[in-house]
């Protein structure tokens, strides 16, 4: 009978294991929204829902706005970014939160071509909550490469009041605001702990009240990996290459993956924190090699602290206790002798994070605006000289910049500010009206060049939509374009 019980228990364990290891998180809150499209789109096996047919606004309040279809647009372009929402005045999406504490707020920008809106003058602020979070911002991609993943802006907000509110301000009265998806999902609790470890000049000190910060992902990288796509990612980030950061260009490094099984522990790093495919991969420093610090180096903006996540995971060591390293921020001693094995519980292959944090101050390599920060790691002097082994390891780091004393995240401004500056009592529909006269133009004009060609453009559907957004009347922004 007791056989039979502890039997039972055992397989009770073993299924729970097993499930708990490979279950996927599911978040409590969950938005996706395709914005200014009136179909749902799925990417990635992800639904996000068109803002623009009358049933589904739910989340989304503005006085006046258009929904935009692209024109000329590439065929592998997804469909989130095939259309986008634009607004000539102050507008919000407010989302209903079930539960508190941090949510990722991911943005998506796609400059459309359109023959009817010049995007170029499109220049807006943005704020979450209580955060600036993009100020005069143009809707350009980061780095102008042809990445869809590119174009996305992720924001970490601690949220207590039960909505998170985005709001979007055009810059002045000539310009207006955009955006073609919107993700708010809140976060796994383990994401963003309270306490880091702060490092400067003087030596380290203990940082804490971290998870309330706004935060915004600046880099987030796989190292010695290749790209993590949300779709491979437990939260739906995504993780590029290390190569352009890698200083040491001196082959003291090499990459090294791991094939076998990356043991999440309690305590470590959980799967959410780092899928398996950023621990899998790691740059290894072996001083046989001439190593004497890995360095990577990220250009960021002068005037805010960063939080500095580095994640470990021993893929390269054959057996315990014979890793340690020193770990370096901006050249300073962050971690003296870091012991990989005790801080995994003495099991390989197990990942575990540190989080630094540090001041970017404006450095006089860069402009006055401009600052960088190097991550290292290097031998220690617990390392035994005469072993040939691996001597620093380093598997992915993440980059956030943390909100500034006025709350924001871009530049010296409040929320109050933004929000009071702007011009708030404009009115689309002179301009909307003008265009519904363009469209019906041009489809006669259409009609009778083309009397053969049958299939429907995206402008006709488009004529639409504005007429199912246009609200009253009065409105500067025609007055300007005219
Ligand atoms: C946006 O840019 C304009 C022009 O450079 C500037 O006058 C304005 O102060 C900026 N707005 C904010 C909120 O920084
Ligand atoms: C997901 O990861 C697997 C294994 O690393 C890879 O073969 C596949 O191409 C990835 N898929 C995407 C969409 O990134
Ligand atoms: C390593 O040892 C050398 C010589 O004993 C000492 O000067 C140095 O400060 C030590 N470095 C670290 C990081 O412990
Ligand atoms: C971030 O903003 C909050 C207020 O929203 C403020 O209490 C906090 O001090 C700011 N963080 C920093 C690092 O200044």
């Amino acid at each position: 009978m007791a056989i039979l019980y502890t039997r039972i228990v055992f397989l009770l364990f073993v299924f729970f294991l097993s499930s708990s290891a490979f279950a996927s998180f599911s978040p409590a809150d969950e938005y996706l929204v395709n914005c200014g499209s009136d179909v749902d789109s799925t990417v990635d096996n992800r639904r996000f829902v068109g803002d623009a047919s009358a049933s589904k606004v739910k989340f989304f309040s503005s006085e006046g706005s258009i929904a935009l279809k692209g024109e000329n647009l590439a065929l592998n372009v997804p469909q989130i970014y095939r259309t986008a929402r634009i607004f000539a005045q102050q507008a919000k999406y407010k989302f209903n939160v079930r539960e508190q504490g941090t949510h990722m707020v991911r943005l998506h920008f796609n400059r459309l071509y359109s023959s009817k809106i010049d995007l170029n003058d499109a220049l807006f602020h943005v704020t979450v909550n209580g955060h600036v979070v993009l100020r005069n911002f143009s809707g350009d991609d980061k780095d102008s490469s042809s990445d869809f993943e590119s174009r996305v802006r992720e924001f970490l907000i601690w949220v207590d009041v039960g909505e998170v509110v985005i709001r979007f301000v055009p810059s002045k009265d000539s310009n207006f605001a955009f955006v073609n998806a919107i993700e708010v999902i809140s976060a796994p609790k383990d994401l963003i702990g309270d306490a880091a470890t702060s490092v400067s000049h003087d030596g380290t000190e203990k940082f804490n009240g971290l998870a309330k910060q706004a935060m915004e992902v600046v880099y987030r990288i796989n190292v010695g990996g290749r790209k993590v796509t949300p779709f491979n990612d437990t939260l739906w980030r995504t993780w590029v290459p290390d190569d352009e950061f890698l200083k040491t260009g001196d082959g003291s490094s090499e990459k090294t993956y791991f094939t076998g099984r990356i043991k999440y522990r309690s305590g470590g790093a959980s799967r959410e924190v780092g899928p398996d495919n950023v621990y899998n991969t790691a740059r290894v420093g072996k001083r046989s090699n001439g190593l004497v610090d890995m360095s990577w180096d990220f250009k960021v903006s002068a005037g805010y602290k960063y939080l500095i996540r580095m994640h470990f995971c021993d893929i390269a060591s054959k057996s315990l206790g014979r890793l340690y390293f020193n770990i370096y921020i901006n050249g300073n001693l962050a971690y003296q002798d870091f012991d990989i094995s005790y801080a995994a519980d003495d099991v390989l292959a197990s990942p575990y994070y540190i989080d630094f944090v540090v001041d970017a101050t404006a450095d006089d390599n860069n402009s006055p605006s401009g600052s960088s920060i190097t991550v290292s790691v290097g031998p220690s002097n617990k390392t035994n000289v005469d072993e040939h082994g691996v001597d620093a390891i380093l598997n992915g780091v993440e980059i956030m910049k943390m909100n500034n004393s006025m709350g924001s995240l871009d530049g010296y401004v409040s929320t109050e500010m933004i929000l009071s500056t702007c011009p708030n009592r404009r009115n689309l529909s002179i301009f909307i009206a003008m265009l519904a006269f363009m469209c019906i133009f041009m489809s006669f004009y259409i009609v009778t060049q083309r009397k053969k060609v049958k299939d429907q453009y995206g402008w006709t559907k488009l004529s639409m939509d504005i007429l199912e957004d246009n609200p009253k009347s009065g409105n500067q922004f025609a007055a300007r374009k005219a």
